[in-house]
């Protein structure tokens, strides 16, 4: 079977809305694929500070990150999911980002300068729940646009967002249904993912 990678920043965990979307769309890809999943909330990712800026310099990056930079170059999918923090999403996640985002694992400098994408992966799926009424690609969504990028960095063309917004606003029967649409809308690209 092929891989995916799902990494999971809902710190929520069980109560986590996003994690409530996450989890039917991930057991229809289960069959098709071997899930691993990487939870940030299960680790301790420190942002790159000043030591760990030059440890990298010159050690290298840990066996940890470089394992991890591995698989997610390796995978065949990708599935983000992460609830909508600060107009785009957990620190952690950023964190993570930049521990795996290194040259000659998820993607390459090329001699002229420019750079080359090495993940296998061509389509990652990013799922999420947002408090305020904001849809997604809105000007206030700034956390599908960086996920394209970082898919431009490492080579993955195709990134789906499935979302739901207005959690935090809206009756709870609304809520619901923004959940239950969000679902549906992901099973959908599921079939296809
Ligand atoms: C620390 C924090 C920051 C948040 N920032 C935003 C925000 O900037 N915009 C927004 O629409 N909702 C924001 N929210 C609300 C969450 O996006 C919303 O409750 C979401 O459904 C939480 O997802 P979860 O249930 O998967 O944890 C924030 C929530 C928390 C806890």
């Amino acid at each position: 079977m092929e891989k995916l990678v799902f990494i999971n920043a809902c710190i929520r965990r069980e109560q986590s809305r996003t994690l409530g979307i996450a989890a039917p769309l991930l057991a229809q890809l289960e069959k098709r694929y071997t899930i691993t999943e990487i939870d940030l909330s299960q680790r301790n990712i420190t942002p790159i500070n000043a030591a760990l800026f030059h440890t990298r310099g010159t050690a290298g990056i840990s066996k940890e990150d470089a394992d991890w930079a591995k698989a997610v170059a390796e995978a065949d999918r990708i599935v983000v999911a992460a609830p909508f923090w600060d107009m785009s999403f957990p620190s952690v996640l950023k964190a993570f980002f930049e521990h795996i985002s290194v040259p000659g694992l998820t993607f390459e400098n090329n001699p002229d300068g420019t750079t080359r994408g090495n993940c296998r992966a061509s389509k990652l799926l990013y799922i999420t729940t947002r408090g305020m009424d904001i849809p997604t690609e809105s000007a206030l969504d700034q956390g599908t646009p960086y996920l394209k990028a970082l898919g431009w960095l490492w080579g993955i063309p195709e990134v789906y967002t499935v979302a739901a917004w207005g959690m935090d606003v809206k009756e709870s029967s609304q809520v619901q249904k923004a959940l239950e649409e969000a679902v549906l809308r992901g099973l959908q690209l599921c079939e296809d993912f």
